[in-house]
């Protein structure tokens, strides 16, 4: 069973196509993460965890929830992490994690998929972003081959930057910059609530039909990049970048 989580559609993407390759059943996490429904699920067959990287590891969401269900029949999980460059030393953590459920940690899959990053990055152009989902397909086509043979994925060479970046770096990026403070709505704004639909942790609430954030914030971009008005900003950073949105979910 492939489980994803995405805030703005890469890993949607890559689960699905994960899924299509191997035959198995493809479930969003997004409404299990929101309603903190932590029901136990059952796959005869290995399991799949597709998810963006945030600071070179998994988000804590999925951390947190995986951590609290229980998943029967299979043992073996793999994970798949979309990331706008490199995940880091990632598959450390995962194998702990994988250790606290009781699970057989097959290997973790780094696919580059253009950068979602809005609040402090650059985001591609729609024709940039194509160009780098073309050049992943090996890389997912090479995970669901192995999947699909019940085979380990490939071990990542590690560098001192590596554990560095999934280590210490990724310990003060949540406190010091995943926050919701800078987010505000302009005169763009058409009160169509889909911001607060769209929030994996119900932070935006509509007052006077104009989302205000709360202190939930885990910066998955969804609110930002999917507003149909593009009438959110992030500071003044996102001002005049592309909302980016996985041009091959649209
Ligand atoms: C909060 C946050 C942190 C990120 N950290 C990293 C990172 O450490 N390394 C990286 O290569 N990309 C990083 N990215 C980029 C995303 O992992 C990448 O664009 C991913 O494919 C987005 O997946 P999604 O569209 O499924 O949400 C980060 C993005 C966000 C929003
Ligand atoms: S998604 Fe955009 S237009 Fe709709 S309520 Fe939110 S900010 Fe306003
Ligand atoms: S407030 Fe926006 S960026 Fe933060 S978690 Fe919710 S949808 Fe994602």
């Amino acid at each position: 069973m492939v489980l994803y989580f995405s805030g703005t559609g890469n890993s949607e993407y890559a689960a699905k196509k994960i899924g299509k390759e191997i035959g198995g059943e493809v479930v969003n996490l997004f409404e299990k993460i929101r309603s903190h429904d932590y029901s136990g699920l059952h796959s005869d067959s290995a399991w799949v965890v597709v998810v963006p990287t945030y600071a070179w590891r998994i988000p804590r969401i999925v951390q947190h929830w995986l951590e609290n269900v229980k998943l029967t029949g299979s043992q073996d999980i793999y994970f798949v992490m979309t990331c706008g460059g490199s995940i880091g030393n990632a598959g450390n953590y995962l194998k702990k994690l994988c250790r606290t459920m009781k699970m057989n940690y097959m290997g973790c899959m780094e696919i580059v998929m253009p950068e979602n990053y809005i609040a402090m990055f650059t985001t591609p152009t729609q024709e940039k972003a194509l160009e780098t989902i073309r050049q992943s397909q090996k890389t997912i086509d090479q995970a669901a081959l192995l999947i699909k043979n019940s085979q380990k994925f490939p071990q990542p060479d590690i560098s001192f930057m590596d554990k560095t970046n999934s280590g210490i770096v990724n310990d003060i990026f949540y406190p010091m910059f995943v926050h919701a403070k800078k987010f505000y709505a302009t005169d763009a704004c058409i009160s169509c609530r889909k911001c607060a639909k769209l929030c994996p942790l119900s932070n935006i609430r509509i007052e006077s039909g104009k989302p205000v954030w709360g202190k939930e914030c885990t910066h998955c971009m969804a609110c930002i990049c999917r507003c149909p008005s593009e009438a959110i900003e992030y500071g003044t950073h996102s001002k005049g970048l592309p909302r980016y949105v996985c041009p091959k979910n649209i």
